[in-house]
């Protein structure tokens, strides 16, 4: 994996910033993989503001999330699409029609998650999917277990995430219990990846990252496997 130290947050956000720009500059109508949870959002200012001065166009842009609670409405404030819309797309020119999150009020799941992967598949692929990372290696909703997915699935959340998240709730109990998630092999389809870290917490998961080992284990360290995915994380999360 490549890896590209940052000094802090702000430069981390404006190399993600950078990427998504230079991809969509080589292919307007690219199809973006988008992550939710605190590490985007300063990466997400960033393009807000070159959308805004004119300088990166979304106008043709698909857009395909990794994941959303389950069970959760799209109006609920604490859902993934809501987040979405309130940090990224309604600040930027995409078509709303084309940003896609996976539904967290279906009947029936399996259908939504065999459709959501067909979308993405009718789509063409993810050009460049960007990612965060949990601190016990999760990508996506990809929690470590013996076992891992390959497409989109309903998955229980771990004790881990669902502390780690309680802090965007009132209290814990409120965490969603479980999520819609794409897979292993939805996200390692996509053409470029870009993960970003920060923060001392994230230490460990980017530790497993810098080794030559994979584990299901640790999710994230499947990405070495890919021939063009980059990490980004700040000095905090590289050093401890
Ligand atoms: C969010 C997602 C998760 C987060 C991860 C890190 O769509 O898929 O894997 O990227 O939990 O979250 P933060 O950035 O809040 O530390």
């Amino acid at each position: 994996m490549k890896t590209i130290i940052c000094d802090n947050y702000e430069e981390l956000s404006l190399q993600g910033a950078k990427l998504i720009a230079a991809q969509l500059t080589q292919k307007p109508d690219s199809i973006l993989g988008l992550a939710t949870g605190s590490t985007p959002v300063g990466m997400y200012q960033k393009m807000i503001e070159m959308n805004q001065k004119g300088e990166l166009d979304f106008s043709a842009v698909t857009s395909f999330n990794l994941d959303e609670y389950f069970p959760i409405t799209p109006d609920n404030p604490q859902s993934y699409r809501y987040f979405m819309e309130k940090n990224l797309f309604e600040h930027i020119n995409i078509r709303r029609e084309y940003t896609f999150v996976p539904a967290g009020n279906v009947e029936n799941v399996e259908e939504e998650c065999l459709r959501y992967d067909a979308a993405i598949d009718a789509a063409g692929g993810i050009d460049l999917q960007v990612l965060g990372i949990g601190q016990n290696g999760h990508i996506g909703f990809n929690e470590p277990d013996d076992y891992l997915y390959c497409g989109t699935h309903l998955t229980p959340l771990t004790e881990s995430t669902i502390n780690a998240n309680a802090r965007f709730f009132d209290s814990t109990d409120e965490v969603p219990k479980h999520a819609v998630t794409m897979g292993m092999k939805s996200i390692l389809k996509a053409r470029t990846i870009i993960l970003l870290a920060s923060g001392k917490s994230k230490h460990g998961a980017v530790s497993a990252l810098l080794d030559d080992r994979i584990t299901t284990d640790c999710p994230a360290t499947l990405l070495k496997l890919h021939p063009n995915a980059i990490l980004i994380c700040d000095k905090d999360a590289y050093n401890g």
